[in-house]
């Protein structure tokens, strides 16, 4: 058997507030049980010379492949493999395209975390029945309340097509502002082209469409992603997306303090009544297979209330034990939690 020790990144630590490598277990469970079919076992906290490591095991030495997975865990900084008392590097293969600092230059009120959106990303592919091609496949990721982008610029950086929704129209201008902006700077073979959408002669909403190459060499052979950015309200996303256009719903709802939640009655701060009325039509939009996953505050809804909106239709809710284990304290406000639910 050959022991590993994973280190999780400093910022993680800060950002998760002690709540690291209890999320960062729960997050490698996950990808033990699916992307790596139970390769990986005997997960628990280690402390080596006074630092503390997510330790765990396997059978064989880990592969290529298996690697992949692991660099995709959203705290994961450096892995090691435990020879006694030596611990030897193991290099993480890089498996994601495009610099960080398309996730990390933007900075605003009610901005999500950069590794919490991953881990929520992470746990909602690992759900969906696209599981064992996460890295291999094309997915498309929409984020029905997007912000600024963070979501969908990880999709990005995955491989995969993204697509938004916001309501305030200040959030899609400053993403477009952004976006132009960085794709420039990186001179990434890009186009990037605003519309109004129309249905029966009507503007139903307005969009933003970004085409992006990696590299020239991707360009050239057609190898290109896109994103697309509604303004537009998520409850009517029917009236511009059709069925079945997403692989993985992704989504941090708001949380009462920076952003409210939109109904065309009123501007709350719980955000039940927007889900209520949104969930059945993002559930819509979502593929068979795949998964959806809302990160909300706890303090604003309960993880059953959210379930139970979730669960309709066929739709079941992943109580696998990773997924019992994901609330976090953020602030004296905020204790975000985590629901995640598959549609057959
Ligand atoms: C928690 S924030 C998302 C932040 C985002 N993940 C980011 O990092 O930028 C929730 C977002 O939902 C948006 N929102 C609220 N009600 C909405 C509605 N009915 N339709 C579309 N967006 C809405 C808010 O404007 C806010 O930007």
């Amino acid at each position: 058997m050959i022991r590993y020790a994973l280190l999780v990144a400093p910022s993680a630590n800060r950002v998760y507030a002690g709540q690291a490598l209890r999320l960062t277990a729960a997050e490698l469970s996950a990808f033990a049980e699916r992307g790596l079919a139970g390769r990986v076992h005997d997960i628990a906290e280690v402390v080596l010379a006074g630092v503390p490591y997510l330790g765990f095991a396997a059978d064989e030495p880990l592969g290529e492949a298996d690697l992949a997975y692991l660099s995709r865990v959203s705290t994961a900084y450096a892995l090691f493999e435990v020879e006694g008392d030596r611990l030897r590097p193991v290099a993480l293969p890089p498996s994601l395209r495009y610099d960080e600092d398309l996730l990390t230059i933007p900075k605003y009120a009610g901005k999500t975390n950069e590794q919490f959106t991953q881990l929520l990303l992470n746990l909602t592919v690992l759900a969906s029945s696209r599981a064992q091609q996460l890295l291999t496949r094309r997915l498309v990721v929409l984020d029905p309340l997007c912000g600024r982008g963070t979501t969908l610029h990880l999709a990005l950086r995955y491989g995969y097509d993204a697509i938004g929704i916001e309501a305030d129209g200040g959030h899609v201008e400053a993403y477009g502002a952004f976006l132009r902006t960085w794709l420039r700077r990186k001179r990434l073979k890009h186009r990037v082209e605003a519309h109004p959408v129309r249905q029966g002669g009507r503007r139903v909403a307005r969009k933003l469409v970004a085409t992006v190459a990696p590299s020239p060499e991707a360009h050239r052979s057609g190898d290109t992603q896109q994103v697309t950015m509604y303004h537009a309200d998520t409850i009517r996303a029917r009236a511009f997306l059709r069925a079945g256009c997403c692989d993985l719903i992704v989504t941090d709802t708001p949380y009462g303090v920076a952003h409210g939640s939109r109904t065309p009655e009123a501007v709350r701060r719980n955000p039940r009544d927007l889900l209520a009325a949104a969930v059945p039509a993002w559930a819509e939009l979502l593929r068979h297979g795949g998964a959806l996953g809302v990160s909300f505050n706890t303090h604003l809804l309960a993880a059953e209330d959210l379930a139970d909106l979730l669960t309709a239709e066929g739709r079941q809710v992943v109580t696998d034990p990773p997924y019992q284990n994901l609330s976090r304290w953020v602030d004296q406000g905020i204790t975000r939690d985590v629901v995640v639910a598959r549609k057959p």
